[in-house]
């Protein structure tokens, strides 16, 4: 029995983490609600945008109707990054943060559902162990470089600021993961 994880337990495992955090913001508020989303922020970008670069791919390559099912996938992926985007710019105490965020976590909870029950499972199928695992390091490493959050009255934290902290996060994760996967 391998020690490693193969990639689609540890993208469900991460899905678990999502979930929990989606639950943490809603039912928190205040500064612990800020902080819960922030962590949700950047939970997301780093697990989307290696899923972008690592994962999806693969899966357009390798599974049944692969181009339809990794084309749907990635839509819905821009669409929760726009919205995630809008909710970064509201103070997390506005009632439209609210309204915006119930209608993200329903979004990312239904994308989620759709990338296990149809890109992963089949994953499972078309891979063998070893290519699930060498998957599961290219996305552990894409996580243990991805930026955390900005540390305040630094440069990049200005600039991190000015380009919108999920777009900065997700161009770090990016370039993390290029690098690593040797396509930079
Ligand atoms: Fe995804
Ligand atoms: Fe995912």
């Amino acid at each position: 029995m391998s020690e490693q994880p193969d990639v689609v337990e540890l993208l469900k495992q991460q899905h678990r983490q999502i979930r929990e955090l989606l639950d943490e913001v809603g039912d928190s508020k205040d500064a612990d609600r800020a902080d819960a989303f922030h962590r949700l922020v950047r939970l997301l970008a780093v697990h989307e945008t290696a899923e972008e670069e690592v994962v999806h791919p693969y899966a357009r390559r390798h599974i049944d109707g692969g181009d339809q099912v990794v084309g749907e996938r990635i839509e819905e992926e821009e669409r929760a990054k726009v919205v995630l985007s809008e909710l970064a710019s509201l103070d997390t105490g506005a009632p439209e943060f609210h309204d915006r965020f119930i209608a993200l976590r329903q979004d990312v909870l239904a994308h989620a559902d759709a990338e296990e029950r149809m890109e992963f499972a089949q994953l499972r199928h078309t891979t063998d162990q070893r290519g699930l695992e060498t998957l599961a390091r290219a996305v552990k490493a894409a996580e243990a470089l991805a930026p955390t959050r900005p540390h305040p009255g630094t440069d990049t934290a200005a600039k991190n600021l000015a380009a919108g902290p999920v777009a900065a996060v997700i161009d770090r994760t990016r370039d993390a993961v290029r690098k690593v996967m040797g396509t930079s």
